[in-house]
């Protein structure tokens, strides 16, 4: 029996009776905040298209993590644009490369803070795709995965916490997984970028990362934006390659995607709230147009509502504030 018996709106009455009835919380715990590092000393350079997110030579990435490690934040999400960029991706593949550098630094000084460091060839290589190109323009699935568990490799010998793979080329976490284990690493997670979706949405990452492809685009690697069945055969064939974590991104644009994955496994799902997702409220704040704090608080919990147990997030050093408020 509905109205007048029912009221819904009697545990929605008070500050009081809302606390008590919310069904999603957010938590620092589950948050993991992104870092663009560039080579130099003492470079903090603004990425215009993000407010509030600047590039950072390695002295200022560790100055930033011991920020974020002290308000609370548990991870960070370590990207690299080195200087060299070549065909080959030697800067990726050089085990004293600049995100090598970045991750021993960060782990030296921030013990305390888990450092992920996303595997790709796209910062490093001239053409700025994801894997190696062939002459015909194609993407060589097979050679990009020997070289993107090789990348992995030098990340966990530089002291990654994780390793996560965002190229989407197939078989890469498997042929990861069991170089880690040879090299003695079979303790270190790989957090697989399982559905990752070829997103207008990345677009202000691209200037972050210095990472746009020269030409074509990511659709013969990256998801369909119109498919969901194909993220969870993604995914699961993740999961038998030894995933520990499995990603969907973008975020936001979805939720369905991300709470169908959370029905389907039993590994922690961790949704990536991209840079675009992050841009868009930034910008509608700026010109006054939107609440950031209100926005930024109800994507975060849509995502978890969603069925996301971690959030790669860009606002996680502005949710330690707002947590503690
Ligand atoms: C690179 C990579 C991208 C992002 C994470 N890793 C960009 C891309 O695939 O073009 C996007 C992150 C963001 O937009 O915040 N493989």
């Amino acid at each position: 029996m509905g109205f007048p018996l029912h009221r819904p709106r009697r545990t929605r009455q008070s500050d009081l009776w809302r606390r008590m009835v919310r069904e999603t919380h957010l938590s620092l715990d589950s948050c993991i905040y992104p870092l663009f590092v560039v080579p130099g000393r003492g470079v903090r350079h603004r990425v215009e298209s993000m407010p509030g997110i600047s590039q950072l030579s390695v002295d200022e990435a560790v100055a930033e993590a011991r920020e974020v490690a002290a308000a609370g934040v548990p991870a960070v999400l370590i990207f690299a644009a080195p200087a060299q960029k070549d065909a080959k991706a030697s800067a990726a593949l050089d085990p004293k490369g600049l995100a090598a550098q970045a991750i021993s630094a960060i782990k030296d000084a921030c013990p305390q803070l888990l450092v992920w460091a996303d595997v790709c060839l796209c910062g490093s290589t001239d053409h700025g795709h994801c894997g190696h190109v062939l002459p015909n323009g194609r993407i060589d699935n097979d050679a990009s995965v020997e070289s993107l568990a090789q990348v992995g490799l030098n990340y966990a010998r530089a002291g990654a916490d994780a390793v996560a793979p965002s190229d989407m080329m197939d078989g890469r976490v498997l042929a990861m997984r069991q170089l880690l284990d040879r090299e003695g690493f079979e303790t270190t997670p790989i957090v697989s970028y399982a559905a990752k979706y070829a997103s207008s949405f990345y677009g202000p990452f691209r200037e972050a990362a210095e990472s746009a492809p020269a030409f074509g685009d990511r659709r013969s690697y990256q998801m369909d934006p119109a498919n969901a069945r194909e993220a969870l055969r993604e995914v699961l064939q993740d999961v038998e390659e030894g995933a520990d974590l499995v990603m969907v991104k973008p975020a936001g644009p979805y939720l369905d995607v991300i709470r169908q994955v959370r029905d389907a496994v039993h590994l922690p799902v961790v949704a990536y709230q991209v840079s675009g997702e992050y841009s868009l409220i930034k910008a509608a704040a700026e010109r006054g147009w939107i609440d950031e704090r209100a926005a930024a608080l109800e994507t975060l919990t849509g995502i978890k509502r969603a069925g996301a147990d971690l959030i790669i997030t860009y606002f996680a050093p502005q949710l330690a504030k707002w947590l503690a408020e």
